[in-house]
């Protein structure tokens, strides 16, 4: 691989950096004028991996390419323009990422104009765009998170100067305002409040490849959402790292208590969040969340370990004593409230009896929904330089075992439905049967049901007959 002049290249060592400089927001965004038809008559597929964010960050992208006259393709064979916005926050989901972008390699020999481009976390390690460099030769195109606003030129230097272009800047990052957006979801949609995080978790990759820790202005937010009631949407998720540090950065003396109860005075039906730190969940945001009752009672908490020694190694800045302290708080104030949460076991030399402390939180809380995982080492954070006694088969058979125990009492929470009228936000008809849909409860349970008349972004009221782990089936009542 021959690295060219004009190559910004990723340095996680740079993106670790903090500064206490201010942050900037730029809401200059315009496309040249000779990018404007760069689209005309072509289209894009855009494939998004991982979290929130980075479904948000595809709306971005969407609406650019929008923009400049693209249309979107159905399937990456009909496209001029393929995108896969990625994930590094474990290593399967790079190698799934790779494994699609061997799989395209067979329209690029068939399309050599074809433009591949590489985006998102994983295009901010070294690594990842190296292997991508020197291995697949048909992406043309690698940008990281703090480039989305670059893509026409970026596009224009790909098709017209027939140029590999590769744009990863490793910095704390600035606050883009008005960037194009086209959302996916009709009824639904996503509303980041901030971006980046500084926790700098101890396994966790997202403080490198999001930058710092960001709020946008109250205004802002707020605006967005009255024009989201305006468009029609029931349903909102307030987006960041951690939400509850929200405005922490900013010079204003507003918690995201204050714009959680702003948010909800606007009169979407359902509001959202996620993801929230055990660290920093305020009193306040409780009590918030108990009061409006279009704030959905559903926390997503991460849990992490069980273990007080292991927390300490995450750097999680909590206890065992003080996340159950705060669970209780929550099921004693918030009433009906779900909790999910995210668990990794085998972190580097964890122990039975310090996997068994996992075991016995989750006994106590029994969760609502888990999401659970292997220890993935990430190059350049202070997890992937321990020293790791323990097997890969006991990380399997640990994982195994915890989902079998939260997986029971998924299901002994999902009987206590049976029987029970709930008001379901209906997401669409089943791809197989016309007249089963689909949608989620207040306290984010996927419920299947029957019923005539129904349209994508009914809020429809649902006998529920029968619970199972992950879903309730049911019919559609008056
Ligand atoms: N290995 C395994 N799981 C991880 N997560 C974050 N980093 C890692 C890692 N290196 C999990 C955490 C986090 C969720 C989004 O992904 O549980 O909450
Ligand atoms: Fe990663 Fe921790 Fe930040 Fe969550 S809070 S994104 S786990 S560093």
């Amino acid at each position: 691989m021959k690295i060219k002049p004009d190559w910004v290249l990723p340095n996680l060592r740079e993106a670790q950096k903090r500064t206490h400089q201010p942050i900037q927001t730029v809401d200059s965004f315009q496309i040249d004028e000779t990018m404007q038809f760069l689209g005309s008559g072509k289209t894009y597929y855009l494939s998004t991996f991982g979290c929130q964010a980075n479904e948000r960050d595809s709306e971005t992208l969407a609406g650019i390419l929008d923009a400049m006259g693209f249309a979107s393709a159905p399937d990456e064979e009909h496209a001029d323009v393929i995108l896969l916005n990625t994930c590094a926050i474990r290593q399967n989901a790079e190698e799934k990422v790779l494994g699609e972008v061997g799989s395209l390699k067979r329209l690029y020999r068939e399309n050599p104009d074809l433009v591949i481009g590489v985006c998102g976390c994983m295009a901010q390690e070294e690594k990842l765009t190296n292997i991508l460099l020197e291995k697949y030769p048909q992406v043309r195109l690698i940008f990281g998170t703090h480039n989305l606003q670059e893509l026409p030129s970026m596009l224009y230097d790909v098709m017209m100067n027939h140029k590999r272009v590769v744009k990863v800047y490793s910095k704390e990052g600035e606050v883009y305002e008005n960037l194009p957006v086209h959302r996916f979801g009709k009824h639904k949609a996503w509303v980041n409040i901030m971006y980046g995080c500084d926790k700098f978790c101890t396994y966790c990759i997202v403080p490198y490849t999001r930058g710092k820790q960001r709020s946008r202005t109250k205004d802002r937010i707020l605006a967005e959402v009255r024009q989201l009631k305006a468009e029609g949407y029931k349903e909102i998720t307030l987006l960041g790292q951690n939400v509850n540090a929200y405005g922490k950065d900013l010079q204003a003396d507003y918690s995201f208590a204050d714009l959680l109860a702003e948010t909800a005075q606007i009169g979407i039906p359902r509001i959202r969040f996620m993801t929230s730190h055990p660290w920093d969940f305020s009193d306040a945001m409780i009590d918030t969340i108990a009061a409006y009752d279009n704030i959905m009672p559903a926390v997503h908490l991460p849990l992490q370990s069980g273990d007080n020694e292991i927390l300490k190694q995450m750097g999680r800045r909590y206890t065992k004593e003080s996340y159950l302290e705060l669970f209780d708080t929550m099921k004693a104030r918030i009433p009906n409230v779900a909790i999910s949460t995210d668990i990794i076991v085998g972190f580097p030399n964890e122990t039975d009896e310090q996997f068994e402390h996992t075991l016995d939180v989750v006994r106590y809380c029994k969760f609502d929904n888990a999401y659970t995982f292997i220890f993935s080492a990430r190059p350049g954070t202070p997890a992937a330089r321990m020293a790791d006694a323990v097997d890969h088969e006991t990380k399997q058979k640990r994982l195994q075992t915890l989902n079998t125990l939260w997986n029971r009492f998924a299901l002994e929470k999902n009987k206590q439905y049976e029987g029970k009228v709930v008001q379901v936000l209906t997401d669409g008809a089943s791809k197989r049967n016309a007249d089963v849909w689909s949608g989620y409860t207040d306290t984010n349970k996927l419920v299947n049901f029957t019923g005539t008349g129904i349209h994508t972004g009914d809020f429809v009221n649902v006998q529920i007959e029968t619970a199972k782990t992950f879903s309730l089936d049911g019919k559609a009542v008056l």
